[in-house]
């Protein structure tokens, strides 16, 4: 029955397809960055960040040439950091085990970091044209619909049979271009809340719109919950510049920015914390200004709130520490961005 979803497809992505940059093209990098970087972002947001990736690093050997911290900073507005991360170890991986040639083999490329079943079956499916089919959140959707299968698509039977559906539904000549409709389906059509019934190419053998409920289906799972933490941002400034330490603890590792301390609760303990952190720093002689305005701040499920202390230090810039100008920084995470703005109108309220 869910062969009839692959004419259908086929004919609306002819039609409706949306032109996107990594459309047309079998440069299996290029896809791959696409991919990755679609994971959790949305596609306006990502079609910059695509062109601008591609231009600096434009094959896996120019990325894996590059600092970390270049990638990162690249990537910084993108989210999801450890994406960046896993990224760039997997273009050092296509260098020494690859030549700097993007694998083929659909076996060597899911051993890649950060590349599991859904981004191999992607790239396969769209540089090479091998019939993989993908499942990500959207084709979970549109075919836990089109078949009502109940319980968590994620898992046991559900998950079974959604594979099963999308491997019977594949179309074995253009494989990229079905998975990409399914996905853009989902994405434009048969969204989470609204489904859109009268404008899928689907609607006339689809399970759950038959229901008068199509909502019900896929069935939800529970979110992870929210933890609220509290933490310390010590902005040390130093002149009309402010320190940065590449960030090696539990918040934005690998990252520019600010010494952050994680604090017990209602922040009575910052300062502390903070001269903590700059003792194992090696951080001598930094004398507190002033507290600036807390602001919060979501990282995928921690709700941040965040003290930021605003430090003078007059020595000298110990070795490994950076100075960005106090009104510059837009290139570091918004986390640090933040404190920094912050810190800027404690100053002009103290200095003015
Ligand atoms: N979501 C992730 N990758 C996609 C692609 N190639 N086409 C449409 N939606 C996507």
């Amino acid at each position: 029955m869910v062969r009839k979803v692959t004419a259908a497809l086929a004919d609306w992505f002819q039609s409706e397809q949306q032109s996107l940059p990594w459309r047309g093209i079998e440069d299996p990098y290029a896809i791959w960055l696409s991919e990755v970087m679609l994971q959790q972002t949305r596609v306006t947001t990502v079609i910059p960040y695509w062109h601008r990736f591609l231009e600096k690093y434009p094959d896996p050997k120019s990325l894996a040439r590059a600092p970390l911290e270049q990638v990162l900073e690249l990537w910084a507005g993108l989210g999801y950091y450890s994406r960046g991360r896993n990224l760039h170890a997997a273009a050092c991986q296509i260098v020494n085990d690859h030549d700097g040639i993007f694998p083929r083999d659909p076996e060597l490329i899911g051993k890649l970091p950060g590349i599991g079943e859904y981004t191999t079956a992607a790239i396969c499916s769209i540089a090479y044209g091998e019939p993989l089919a993908v499942i990500d959140g959207n084709v979970e959707r549109v075919l836990s619909r089109y078949l009502k299968i109940d319980g968590n698509p994620k898992s046991g039977t559900a998950r079974k049979r959604i594979q099963q559906a999308a491997d019977d539904a594949l179309d074995q000549e253009n494989p990229g271009d079905h998975n990409q409709a399914l996905m853009d389906l989902g994405r434009s059509i048969c969204t989470p809340r609204s489904p859109d019934c009268q404008r899928c190419p689907l609607a006339s053998g689809c399970g759950a719109r038959a229901s008068g409920e199509p909502t019900r289906w896929p069935t939800r799972r529970q979110k992870r919950t929210t933890e609220q933490q509290w933490w310390a941002a010590a902005v040390v400034v130093c002149g009309d510049q402010v320190l940065v330490w590449i960030g090696d603890g539990e918040l934005l590792a690998g990252h520019r920015g600010t010494p952050l301390a994680r604090l017990s609760g209602s922040g009575l303990d910052a300062d502390k914390m903070i001269g903590k952190e700059f003792k194992r720093l090696g951080l001598d002689g930094a004398e507190l200004i002033g507290h600036a305005d807390r602001f919060q701040h979501a990282i995928t499920y921690r709700k941040l709130f965040i003290h930021p202390l605003v430090y003078r230090y007059q020595g000298e810039i110990p070795a490994g520490v950076e100075t960005i100008p106090i009104d510059g920084g837009d290139r570091l995470p918004a986390l640090h961005r933040k404190s920094i703005a912050a810190a800027r109108e404690l100053l002009l309220e103290v200095f003015r």
